[in-house]
């Protein structure tokens, strides 16, 4: 029996490793403490679990006491590093949400630990395990479309998901590394994965063009603000109970709450982005990040020496229909459409078949889904990479900012 211990007690980790450890994964896994900076919080989410799991106000108490063998990291983003580290110190292993990090620093003192204690970091990219792109990552295997030479990638979000990032700690660069990272980690490992390739070199822009300070009008929070009857954001959290239980009732602790305005003038992340990424086999990408479409998706269109493949997967409220369709064209140029399923279940399916590997301790990887600190810093890096060369207005070399890491 493994004992596991959380630290960050919001929703990521009570809906994807609290509840199921604690119901599905009782007869492999212990949960033996929690932690969060917001201690009425972690209260409140023992509550939820139902069981006595002890709530430690100091996170070296937790690894003292509970002597848990791996700590799953759910904090917010920029604060993974904190858990990481010193849980690899105390001998235990890791297991941490994505982004790994969101910064450099942070980054190689990460890689560091973990070569020098011998310990394992897990990174949890749920995509790798989205039966969906599964079957993508299996077409890929099979040579379908030869040497990866480009890959053309659109991200879209709406302006349901999309504005709900520039509601909470996501919208502060300073909590989440910007949507480069916190977002498009998925997305940069999703490519990397795929073409199974690492970046390289990395050049990008980026602007605040829709939220933040481009309205006439803000408030700071949506439930005290006296836009509510003019904004088209306003949204009535007060009806949520878990936003009242987790968020609103612990206010008093951190003045955290999902529900700041979508104007307010201290958001500091881009909402619109352009990346240029060149891999080390030679394929280069182009990524754009948009998050205020009138529909949710992507599409992502791989070209290769033998034939393309394109994947479009595009869903939402303002769309009259879901749209999905996978095309292969080889070289004679003759089209085949691919007719894929899409998994059931949180994150296309993905989050289940994920936690089963975790904590079944299943060790086959045929099509290389389980992610360590190398693909965690890989896929980080090109968010951190996109963040430094704006800042630094020039393209930003890979093993520049991963210097613990062996970069060709
Ligand atoms: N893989 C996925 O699909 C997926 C989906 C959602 C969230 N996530 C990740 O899960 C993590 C948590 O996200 P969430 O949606 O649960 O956010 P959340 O705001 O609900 O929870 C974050 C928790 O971290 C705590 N926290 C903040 N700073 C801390 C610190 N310094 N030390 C300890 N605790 C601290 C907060 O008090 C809060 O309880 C993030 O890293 C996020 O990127 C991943």
């Amino acid at each position: 029996m493994k004992k596991y211990a959380i630290a960050g007690t919001g929703n990521r980790g009570l809906y994807m490793y609290g509840k199921p450890l604690v119901s599905k994964y009782t007869d492999v896994a212990e949960l033996v403490g929690l932690y969060d900076i917001n201690t009425k919080r972690a209260k409140v989410f023992a509550e939820k679990l139902g069981r006595q799991i002890p709530v430690f106000e100091d996170f070296n108490d937790l690894l003292d006491v509970a002597k848990p063998d791996t700590i799953i990291v759910t904090t917010q983003d920029a604060f993974h590093h904190e858990y990481i580290i010193k849980s690899l110190q105390k001998g235990c292993d890791v297991i941490t949400e994505k982004p790994m990090t969101t910064d450099e620093f942070k980054c190689n003192e990460i890689l560091k630990t973990e070569r020098e204690t011998g310990k394992k970091v897990t990174v949890t990219f749920n995509c790798r395990f989205m039966p969906f792109l599964l079957e993508i990552k299996k077409l890929m295997m099979q040579d379908i479309i030869g040497d990866i030479t480009a890959v053309h990638f659109e991200w879209l979000l709406d302006q349901v998901h999309g504005a709900d990032y520039f509601r909470r700690w996501h919208s502060i660069k300073e909590c989440s590394g910007g949507l480069q990272i916190h977002k498009a980690t998925h997305h940069f490992d999703i490519i990397n994965w795929l073409i199974d390739d690492e970046p390289r070199i990395v050049n990008a822009f980026g602007s605040l063009r829709y939220y933040g300070s481009n309205n006439p009008f803000k408030g700071k929070f949506c439930f005290n603000c006296e836009h509510k009857e003019s904004c088209k954001f306003y949204i009535d959290k007060m009806k949520d109970d878990f936003f009242k239980e987790f968020y609103y009732n612990n206010m008093d602790m951190d003045g955290y709450a999902p529900n700041f305005c979508v104007y307010r003038k201290e958001i500091n992340i881009e909402d619109t982005l352009s990346v240029n990424v060149r891999y080390s086999k030679g394929a280069v990408m182009s990524y754009t990040l948009t998050a205020y479409s009138p529909y949710e998706g992507y599409k992502i269109n791989i070209s290769g020496t033998k034939g393309r493949l394109e994947i479009e997967n595009y869903a939402g409220k303002y769309l009259p229909e879901p749209f999905k369709q996978v095309r292969h064209f080889d070289e004679q140029h003759n089209m085949t459409i691919i007719e894929i399923e899409e998994g059931r279940g949180s994150h296309g399916g993905g989050d289940s078949v994920l936690l089963d590997v975790l904590f079944n301790e299943i060790t086959q990887d045929p099509y290389n889904q389980q992610a360590g600190s190398r693909a965690g810093a890989m896929s980080a890096g090109i968010g951190i990479a996109v963040n430094n060369s704006m800042k630094e207005e020039k393209q930003i070399k890979i093993k520049d900012i991963l210097w613990e890491l062996e970069v060709n």
